[in-house]
């Protein structure tokens, strides 16, 4: 990495940079819940926002791959009258000459987007990036540290169907140890007074129990406790070892056969992508209290949500 950005990048921070979610209170996420919200009951005709922000962009700058978070953030920035500039992945571009990542969002900071977007592996110091920026960065997802809008659309799902948080019990099922969804799950909990639960076969769960969060040693029992279950990748390039698949299978992949005594209530989630036959059988999607296309969808009022706080436009 070179010594730093050249000086136009370093100055007063305006709006507010989203890179972990311990950073907002109960209430400005009960804010961010209220005005997704009221997006989401816009129309095309309802948005001002073409004319307000003409010529502002949005650098979304991702670095893993990335399918929903990606198209999700391009639709907010649409919507909210911001133009997004994309690097998706090293291909055609000069990280392939050995430019660094930290070089390459500082120049692309340098080419003056109003918010800066970015997906980055743990080895990247996205805190330190973001404090050498004038413009907010928003969290896409950070290696295994956190994906802290996943974390946050996730809930807004199950506050939009009117459930109470402080009454959700989610479990969460699989590969914890090796998600950033995971991660800031935890921390949201923590802020909504969500209970959390996890299980899984032990060599996915977190080394360290964190304080507060129920284990489970059987699907079965788990689904006894819970009130909703998301599913979660097994993350696989992300294991040091080998992982045997069968067993996996046996104990943990939801199918509607596993399903269909859980009572009316449990909503079953999973970020995406899915590993079909493995976390999950494709027939959960036929399921009453399957909500993962609505993840998505409420996905895109979230992230509007937090680019027009990252502007300023509310706080
Ligand atoms: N949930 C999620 O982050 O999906 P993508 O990797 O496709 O963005």
């Amino acid at each position: 990495m070179t010594p730093g950005p050249p000086s136009p990048i370093v100055a007063q921070m305006s709006g507010l940079p989203l890179l972990d979610l311990t950073t907002l209170s109960q209430n400005d996420v009960q804010k961010l819940f209220s005005e997704a919200e009221r997006l989401s009951h816009e129309g095309p005709r309802d948005r001002q926002n073409s004319e307000l922000r003409r010529g502002l962009t949005a650098a979304l700058v991702f670095f893993e791959p990335s399918t929903r978070t990606k198209l999700s953030f391009e639709t907010a920035c649409a919507r909210a009258g911001l133009a997004p500039i994309g690097l998706h992945g090293a291909g055609g571009t000069s990280l392939e000459k050995g430019e660094s990542l930290e070089d390459t969002v500082f120049n692309v900071a340098a080419m003056s987007p109003a918010v800066m977007i970015l997906r980055a592996p743990d080895e990247f110091d996205m805190r330190a990036v973001s404090a050498k920026l004038t413009m907010p960065v928003l969290n896409a997802g950070w290696g295994r540290r956190g994906h802290p809008t996943q974390a946050l659309l996730d809930l807004f799902c199950l506050w939009r169907e009117g459930r109470d948080l402080q009454a959700e019990r989610l479990l969460i099922c699989g590969d914890i140890r090796h998600s950033r969804v995971a991660a800031s799950h935890l921390q949201l909990a923590n802020i909504l007074g969500v209970q959390v639960g996890v299980c899984g076969p032990g060599e996915l769960l977190p080394e360290t129990p964190p304080p507060g969060v129920h284990q489970f040693v059987s699907l079965s029992e788990g689904l006894e406790w819970a009130t909703s279950i998301m599913a979660l990748r097994v993350q696989l390039e992300r294991h040091q070892g080998s992982f045997d698949l069968e067993t996996f299978r046996k104990n943990w992949t939801l199918s509607a056969e596993r399903l269909a005594g859980a009572p009316e209530f449990l909503r079953v989630l999973h970020p995406g992508p899915v590993n079909w036959g493995v976390e999950l059988q494709e027939d959960v999607m036929r399921l009453k209290g399957c909500r993962i296309l609505s993840q998505v969808e409420g996905g895109v009022w979230i992230r509007q949500g937090l680019i027009e706080r990252a502007l300023g436009v509310w706080s």
